[in-house]
Protein backbone atom coordinates (compact mmCIF):
# COMPACT_ATOMS: atom_id res chain seq x y z
CA UNK A 1 0.00 0.00 0.00
CA UNK A 2 1.22 3.28 -0.91
CA UNK A 3 2.45 5.84 1.62
CA UNK A 4 3.07 3.58 4.91
CA UNK A 5 6.70 3.03 5.21
CA UNK A 6 8.15 5.03 7.86
CA UNK A 7 4.99 6.67 9.15
CA UNK A 8 4.26 5.97 12.58
CA UNK A 9 0.94 4.69 14.14
CA UNK A 10 -0.95 4.47 17.17
CA UNK A 11 -2.79 1.40 17.21
CA UNK A 12 -5.13 1.10 21.21
CA UNK A 13 -6.38 -1.83 22.56
CA UNK A 14 -4.17 -3.99 20.95
CA UNK A 15 -2.97 -6.82 23.03
CA UNK A 16 -5.06 -9.16 21.50
CA UNK A 17 -8.20 -9.44 18.68
CA UNK A 18 -9.09 -6.74 16.04
CA UNK A 19 -6.49 -3.83 17.26
CA UNK A 20 -3.62 -6.87 17.27
CA UNK A 21 -4.58 -7.80 13.82
CA UNK A 22 -4.77 -3.90 12.74
CA UNK A 23 -0.78 -3.37 14.12
CA UNK A 24 0.36 -6.68 12.17
CA UNK A 25 -1.00 -5.42 9.18
CA UNK A 26 -0.01 -1.67 9.53
CA UNK A 27 3.53 -3.48 10.87
CA UNK A 28 4.19 -5.56 7.89
CA UNK A 29 3.04 -2.63 5.53
CA UNK A 30 5.82 -0.73 7.42
CA UNK A 31 4.88 1.41 9.76
CA UNK A 32 6.19 1.93 13.18
CA UNK A 33 3.59 1.07 15.18
CA UNK A 34 3.03 1.75 19.16
CA UNK A 35 0.29 -0.35 20.70
CA UNK A 36 -0.88 0.07 23.96
CA UNK A 37 -4.19 -1.67 26.53
CA UNK A 38 -4.22 -2.30 29.93
CA UNK A 39 -2.36 -5.33 30.64
CA UNK A 40 1.23 -4.84 30.50
CA UNK A 41 2.65 -8.62 29.90
CA UNK A 42 -0.56 -9.36 27.17
CA UNK A 43 0.85 -6.28 25.31
CA UNK A 44 4.18 -7.40 25.28
CA UNK A 45 3.62 -10.95 24.33
CA UNK A 46 1.05 -9.29 21.13
CA UNK A 47 4.45 -7.05 20.48
CA UNK A 48 6.41 -9.94 20.43
CA UNK A 49 4.10 -11.91 18.03
CA UNK A 50 3.72 -8.93 15.56
CA UNK A 51 7.90 -8.62 15.83
CA UNK A 52 8.21 -12.19 14.89
CA UNK A 53 5.40 -12.39 11.87
CA UNK A 54 6.40 -9.05 10.47
CA UNK A 55 10.27 -8.31 11.60
CA UNK A 56 9.58 -5.30 12.28
CA UNK A 57 9.58 -3.56 15.88
CA UNK A 58 6.70 -2.74 17.91
CA UNK A 59 6.75 -0.17 20.56
CA UNK A 60 4.24 -0.74 23.61
CA UNK A 61 3.03 1.89 25.97
CA UNK A 62 0.52 0.72 29.09
CA UNK A 63 -2.58 2.32 28.86
CA UNK A 64 -6.08 1.92 30.29
CA UNK A 65 -8.60 4.05 28.02
CA UNK A 66 -11.24 4.91 31.07
CA UNK A 67 -8.21 6.77 32.31
CA UNK A 68 -7.65 9.70 31.03
CA UNK A 69 -4.06 10.26 32.96
CA UNK A 70 -3.03 7.05 31.61
CA UNK A 71 -3.97 8.20 27.89
CA UNK A 72 -1.79 11.64 28.20
CA UNK A 73 0.87 9.41 30.04
CA UNK A 74 0.69 6.60 27.04
CA UNK A 75 0.62 10.03 24.36
CA UNK A 76 3.90 11.52 26.00
CA UNK A 77 5.57 8.38 25.91
CA UNK A 78 4.56 7.90 22.06
CA UNK A 79 5.77 11.27 20.91
CA UNK A 80 9.25 10.78 23.02
CA UNK A 81 9.88 7.62 21.21
CA UNK A 82 9.01 8.37 17.86
CA UNK A 83 8.55 12.17 17.54
CA UNK A 84 4.70 13.68 15.60
CA UNK A 85 2.27 10.66 14.95
CA UNK A 86 1.24 10.04 11.35
CA UNK A 87 -1.66 7.68 11.81
CA UNK A 88 -4.29 7.13 14.89
CA UNK A 89 -6.21 4.15 15.00
CA UNK A 90 -8.44 4.06 17.99
CA UNK A 91 -9.78 0.44 19.18
CA UNK A 92 -11.76 0.25 22.33
CA UNK A 93 -12.31 -2.26 24.67
CA UNK A 94 -15.40 -4.21 25.71
CA UNK A 95 -18.19 -2.31 27.27
CA UNK A 96 -20.69 -3.67 29.68
CA UNK A 97 -23.01 -5.38 27.98
CA UNK A 98 -26.55 -5.07 30.42
CA UNK A 99 -30.27 -4.50 30.40
CA UNK A 100 -30.40 -0.32 30.60
CA UNK A 101 -31.30 -0.70 34.30
CA UNK A 102 -28.22 -2.69 35.32
CA UNK A 103 -25.58 0.10 33.89
CA UNK A 104 -24.79 2.15 36.71
CA UNK A 105 -23.92 5.45 36.35
CA UNK A 106 -20.06 4.51 37.59
CA UNK A 107 -20.42 2.01 34.73
CA UNK A 108 -21.54 5.09 32.33
CA UNK A 109 -18.90 7.24 33.66
CA UNK A 110 -16.14 5.37 32.70
CA UNK A 111 -17.29 4.26 29.27
CA UNK A 112 -18.03 8.03 28.37
CA UNK A 113 -13.93 8.11 29.60
CA UNK A 114 -13.34 4.98 27.24
CA UNK A 115 -15.49 5.74 24.02
CA UNK A 116 -15.28 9.55 24.24
CA UNK A 117 -12.74 11.58 26.57
CA UNK A 118 -10.22 8.76 25.10
CA UNK A 119 -10.93 9.74 21.56
CA UNK A 120 -11.12 13.42 22.33
CA UNK A 121 -7.88 13.99 24.32
CA UNK A 122 -5.76 11.59 21.76
CA UNK A 123 -7.59 13.64 19.05
CA UNK A 124 -6.69 17.00 20.55
CA UNK A 125 -2.87 15.92 21.56
CA UNK A 126 -2.12 14.82 17.95
CA UNK A 127 -4.14 17.08 14.92
CA UNK A 128 -2.20 20.45 15.63
CA UNK A 129 0.74 18.62 14.67
CA UNK A 130 -0.74 16.94 11.32
CA UNK A 131 -2.22 19.96 10.30
CA UNK A 132 1.06 21.44 10.80
CA UNK A 133 2.77 19.17 8.59
CA UNK A 134 -0.47 18.96 6.08
CA UNK A 135 -0.87 15.25 6.28
CA UNK A 136 -2.67 12.46 8.65
CA UNK A 137 -5.28 9.49 9.19
CA UNK A 138 -7.36 9.01 12.01
CA UNK A 139 -9.66 5.52 12.27
CA UNK A 140 -11.91 5.28 14.81
CA UNK A 141 -13.06 0.89 15.08
CA UNK A 142 -16.62 1.07 16.52
CA UNK A 143 -19.06 -1.77 16.39
CA UNK A 144 -22.19 -3.05 14.16
CA UNK A 145 -23.72 -1.68 16.73
CA UNK A 146 -23.82 1.78 15.33
CA UNK A 147 -26.09 0.66 12.08
CA UNK A 148 -27.79 -1.98 13.98
CA UNK A 149 -28.70 -2.00 17.90
CA UNK A 150 -28.92 -4.58 19.85
CA UNK A 151 -31.00 -5.25 23.06
CA UNK A 152 -28.54 -4.31 26.33
CA UNK A 153 -26.13 -2.38 24.32
CA UNK A 154 -27.53 0.42 25.35
CA UNK A 155 -23.48 1.87 25.83
CA UNK A 156 -22.04 0.45 22.77
CA UNK A 157 -24.76 1.95 20.42
CA UNK A 158 -24.78 5.11 22.13
CA UNK A 159 -21.18 5.91 22.94
CA UNK A 160 -19.94 4.40 19.23
CA UNK A 161 -22.50 6.43 17.35
CA UNK A 162 -21.06 9.31 19.10
CA UNK A 163 -17.34 8.26 18.00
CA UNK A 164 -19.05 8.20 14.42
CA UNK A 165 -20.62 11.27 14.52
CA UNK A 166 -17.20 12.95 15.74
CA UNK A 167 -15.65 11.54 12.94
CA UNK A 168 -17.60 13.36 10.57
CA UNK A 169 -17.53 16.83 12.52
CA UNK A 170 -13.94 16.65 12.09
CA UNK A 171 -13.94 15.71 8.81
CA UNK A 172 -15.38 18.65 7.39
CA UNK A 173 -13.54 20.83 9.59
CA UNK A 174 -9.90 19.10 8.66
CA UNK A 175 -10.64 18.25 5.00
CA UNK A 176 -8.45 20.51 3.81
CA UNK A 177 -5.89 19.66 5.80
CA UNK A 178 -4.74 17.04 4.17
CA UNK A 179 -6.36 14.82 6.86
CA UNK A 180 -9.03 12.46 7.09
CA UNK A 181 -11.54 10.94 9.17
CA UNK A 182 -13.05 7.75 8.69
CA UNK A 183 -14.65 5.21 11.04
CA UNK A 184 -15.40 1.30 10.77
CA UNK A 185 -18.43 -0.83 11.78
CA UNK A 186 -17.33 -4.84 11.97
CA UNK A 187 -19.46 -7.22 12.31
CA UNK A 188 -18.21 -10.58 14.42
CA UNK A 189 -14.57 -11.08 14.01
CA UNK A 190 -12.53 -13.96 15.54
CA UNK A 191 -11.41 -12.54 18.66
CA UNK A 192 -11.11 -13.59 21.94
CA UNK A 193 -14.37 -11.67 22.89
CA UNK A 194 -16.22 -13.84 20.33
CA UNK A 195 -15.13 -16.67 22.41
CA UNK A 196 -16.52 -15.70 25.45
CA UNK A 197 -19.47 -14.73 23.90
CA UNK A 198 -19.89 -18.43 22.31
CA UNK A 199 -18.50 -19.19 25.51
CA UNK A 200 -21.52 -17.57 27.65
CA UNK A 201 -24.24 -18.01 25.01
CA UNK A 202 -23.45 -22.13 25.43
CA UNK A 203 -24.31 -21.79 28.60
CA UNK A 204 -27.26 -20.04 29.03
CA UNK A 205 -28.76 -22.38 26.23
CA UNK A 206 -27.10 -25.57 27.64
CA UNK A 207 -25.69 -26.40 24.04
CA UNK A 208 -22.13 -26.54 23.11
CA UNK A 209 -19.63 -23.75 22.08
CA UNK A 210 -19.92 -25.25 18.49
CA UNK A 211 -23.25 -24.59 18.23
CA UNK A 212 -23.60 -21.63 20.16
CA UNK A 213 -21.09 -20.43 17.15
CA UNK A 214 -23.06 -22.21 14.17
CA UNK A 215 -25.69 -20.05 15.44
CA UNK A 216 -24.28 -16.71 15.30
CA UNK A 217 -22.55 -17.85 12.27
CA UNK A 218 -25.95 -18.84 10.79
CA UNK A 219 -27.08 -15.08 10.55
CA UNK A 220 -24.05 -13.62 8.31
CA UNK A 221 -24.48 -14.12 4.68
CA UNK A 222 -21.01 -14.71 4.12
CA UNK A 223 -21.27 -17.71 6.72
CA UNK A 224 -18.66 -17.24 8.82
CA UNK A 225 -16.43 -14.67 10.89
CA UNK A 226 -14.20 -12.04 10.07
CA UNK A 227 -10.33 -12.25 10.78
CA UNK A 228 -8.88 -9.58 12.48
CA UNK A 229 -6.62 -9.03 10.46
CA UNK A 230 -9.28 -8.27 7.49
CA UNK A 231 -10.30 -5.22 9.85
CA UNK A 232 -5.85 -4.49 9.00
CA UNK A 233 -6.34 -4.62 5.56
CA UNK A 234 -9.42 -1.94 5.67
CA UNK A 235 -7.31 0.22 7.99
CA UNK A 236 -3.96 0.18 5.97
CA UNK A 237 -5.99 1.20 3.05
CA UNK A 238 -7.88 4.07 4.88
CA UNK A 239 -4.48 5.32 6.09
CA UNK A 240 -2.73 4.67 2.82
CA UNK A 241 -2.26 7.93 0.29
CA UNK A 242 -4.60 5.85 -2.25
CA UNK A 243 -7.53 7.06 0.02
CA UNK A 244 -6.75 10.36 0.42
CA UNK A 245 -10.33 11.51 -0.67
CA UNK A 246 -12.29 9.36 1.06
CA UNK A 247 -13.01 11.06 4.17
CA UNK A 248 -16.36 11.72 6.56
CA UNK A 249 -17.32 7.78 6.18
CA UNK A 250 -18.10 4.98 8.18
CA UNK A 251 -17.72 1.69 6.53
CA UNK A 252 -19.21 -1.57 7.69
CA UNK A 253 -16.87 -4.66 7.07
CA UNK A 254 -19.90 -7.35 8.27
CA UNK A 255 -19.70 -10.27 5.79
CA UNK A 256 -23.17 -8.66 4.95
CA UNK A 257 -24.88 -9.34 8.14
CA UNK A 258 -26.14 -5.59 8.73
CA UNK A 259 -29.17 -5.09 5.56
CA UNK A 260 -30.00 -1.95 5.77
CA UNK A 261 -28.78 -0.59 2.39
CA UNK A 262 -27.44 2.90 3.02
N1 LIG B 1 -14.96 -9.34 17.90
C1 LIG B 1 -16.13 -8.93 17.48
O1 LIG B 1 -16.90 -9.70 16.90
C2 LIG B 1 -16.56 -7.49 17.67
C3 LIG B 1 -17.70 -7.03 17.00
C4 LIG B 1 -18.10 -5.70 17.15
C5 LIG B 1 -17.37 -4.86 17.98
N2 LIG B 1 -16.26 -5.34 18.65
C6 LIG B 1 -15.54 -4.39 19.48
O2 LIG B 1 -14.21 -4.28 19.00
C7 LIG B 1 -13.31 -3.98 20.09
C8 LIG B 1 -12.20 -5.02 20.14
O3 LIG B 1 -12.79 -6.28 20.36
P1 LIG B 1 -12.02 -7.67 20.19
O4 LIG B 1 -13.03 -8.63 19.70
O5 LIG B 1 -10.75 -7.50 19.48
O6 LIG B 1 -11.78 -8.02 21.74
P2 LIG B 1 -10.56 -8.70 22.52
O7 LIG B 1 -9.88 -9.70 21.68
O8 LIG B 1 -11.12 -9.09 23.83
O9 LIG B 1 -9.55 -7.47 22.71
C9 LIG B 1 -9.92 -6.36 23.45
C10 LIG B 1 -8.69 -5.47 23.59
O10 LIG B 1 -9.06 -4.31 24.30
C11 LIG B 1 -8.11 -4.08 25.34
N3 LIG B 1 -8.81 -3.34 26.39
C12 LIG B 1 -9.91 -3.72 27.10
N4 LIG B 1 -10.27 -2.75 27.94
C13 LIG B 1 -9.39 -1.73 27.76
C14 LIG B 1 -9.23 -0.46 28.35
N5 LIG B 1 -10.06 -0.01 29.31
N6 LIG B 1 -8.22 0.32 27.93
C15 LIG B 1 -7.36 -0.10 26.98
N7 LIG B 1 -7.45 -1.28 26.37
C16 LIG B 1 -8.46 -2.10 26.77
C17 LIG B 1 -7.66 -5.48 25.74
O11 LIG B 1 -6.38 -5.49 26.32
P3 LIG B 1 -6.05 -5.44 27.90
O12 LIG B 1 -6.85 -6.51 28.53
O13 LIG B 1 -4.57 -5.65 27.91
O14 LIG B 1 -6.43 -4.07 28.32
C18 LIG B 1 -7.56 -6.13 24.36
O15 LIG B 1 -6.35 -5.82 23.74
C19 LIG B 1 -14.19 -3.96 21.35
O16 LIG B 1 -14.62 -2.63 21.59
C20 LIG B 1 -15.38 -4.82 20.94
O17 LIG B 1 -16.53 -4.53 21.71
C21 LIG B 1 -15.84 -6.62 18.49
Amino acid sequence: MRGLAGKVAIVTAASSGIGKGIAKVLASEGCVVHISSRDEVKLRKSAEEIMKETGKEVHLSPCDLTKPSDVRKMLSEVKSKSGSVDFLVINFGDPKVAPFMDITEEDWDSAINMFLKSTVIMTRSILPEMAKKGEGRFVFITSLTTKQVLENFAISASLRAAVVSLSKVLSIEYAQKGITFNSISQGYIQTPRLENIAKRNAEKMNISVEQAYDAIRQGIPAKRFGKPEEIGYLVSFLCSSDSAYINGTNIQIDGGLVKFPF
